[in-house]
């Protein structure tokens, strides 16, 4: 089908509409014209070419008028129906980019008044059913945090004072998992705060080199199939919010085990560096592992994306880069990564140093 846009589509329809008077002009020339050949046979040929003249002028006076008016009008419909269909439009691409509140407003008083309240009536139940399912996380998580926080104390009380080697494997099954899912439920509740404005950074000053050396001292306990190495700076400090930078390294190195599984009975080597870089803290996380596809690299940042969801032992929400960017951002900070497929990839991010800080202020 012809793509042409609506004023095109108007003026076009006016030229056609004008037509029929163009014929209707060119056949009463015609008859004037018949008329005066009479005239001319009789032998009044002034006056003959006198009248041919006028009605010449005055038919193309008329099809001028015809046509600047048809045009105009063509033009004001045009504009009418233009300005709340764009309207419309803006609306539609501001509320898939997550601007919910926003309304169309539209006074016609026909149609497209009736389309902008439809389009009202729509975002006002996407808001309210993102709303429930923001509600609905919030108290979820929250109501599961309790009973979670009990099974994990008992577990660990049961681990530490089990000594048979085969139950303490079970129980250390449950405090794991049980961690799994304490570290997912915060997600799904920074996601919410994350959404709805309340996610607070609470900045102090913090050496980033002691912290990433304290989390790969912790996590390194929970793994004998991967070697964490750091790597760089004795102390590079930042104007950060502890918990979060703990929860954006935790997050890198946890990725890289995760997506990094050893070949052979070596284990797998994981390298954390820290350095200072144009005015900067730059944390690095290395892995050899399984790297992330071309096709895929654009999306890795998106909440919820995950390459591999279906395979067992994968499992996440696939919020935690979501998550750790944000944070970095807030902190006016950047996060990226090089990655290449079946090669292994390094996440990096980089927050003002305090150095640098405190001589700006
Ligand atoms: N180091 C990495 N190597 C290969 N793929 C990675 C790496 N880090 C992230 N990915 C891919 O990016 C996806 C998103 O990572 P993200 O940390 O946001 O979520 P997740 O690890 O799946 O779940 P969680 O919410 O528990 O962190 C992962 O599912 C994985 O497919
Ligand atoms: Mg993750």
């Amino acid at each position: 089908m012809l793509r042409l846009s609506l004023r095109t589509k108007l003026i076009v329809s006016a030229l056609i509409v004008l037509m029929p008077v163009l014929v209707l002009l060119i056949q009463s020339y015609r008859t004037a014209y018949d008329i005066q050949r009479n005239q001319l046979l009789a032998g009044e040929v002034d006056v003959a070419l006198a009248q041919l003249q006028d009605s010449l002028w005055f038919s193309l006076l008329v099809f001028a008028i015809v046509v600047v008016m048809s045009l105009s009008l063509a033009l004001v419909l045009a504009r009418f129906l233009l300005k709340p269909l764009n309207q419309l439009a803006d609306h539609a691409v501001a509320l898939g980019h997550g601007e919910l509140q926003r309304r169309v407003r539209i006074s016609t008083g026909d149609e497209l008044q009736k389309l902008g309240e439809a389009f009202n009536a729509m975002a006002e139940e996407v808001q309210r059913a993102l709303q429930i399912r923001e509600e609905f996380l919030t108290v979820a998580a929250h109501e599961l945090r309790t009973p979670l926080t009990i099974i994990k104390g008992y577990s660990q009380w049961l681990l530490a004072k089990e000594e048979d080697e085969e139950k303490r494997k079970r129980f250390r099954a449950v405090v794991e998992q049980s961690n799994r899912i304490s570290e997912l439920l915060d997600e799904m509740l920074t996601v919410s705060e994350i959404r709805g404005g309340r996610f607070a950074v609470h900045k102090e000053p913090v050496d980033l080199a002691s912290l990433a050396r304290e989390v790969i001292n912790r996590m390194q306990l929970m793994t004998d199939s991967h070697r964490l190495i750091f790597r760089g700076e004795q102390r590079a400090p930042v104007e950060a919010d502890r918990s979060q930078m703990e929860a954006v390294m935790t997050n890198l190195i946890d990725n890289a085990i995760r997506y990094s599984p050893p070949e052979g009975p070596s284990p797998a080597k994981i390298e954390v560096a820290v350095a200072r870089r144009d005015g900067g803290v730059v944390v690095s996380v290395r892995d050899r592992g399984l790297g992330i596809a071309e096709d895929k690299q654009q999306h890795v940042f998106e909440p919820f994306f995950q390459i591999y969801p279906a395979i067992a032992g994968y499992g996440g929400l696939g919020l935690g880069l979501f998550i750790s960017k944000e944070i970095v951002e807030r902190h006016g900070g950047r996060m990226w990564f090089e990655s290449a497929e079946g090669e292994g990839s390094t996440f990096y991010f980089s927050i003002p140093a305090l150095d640098e800080l405190r001589s700006v202020g």
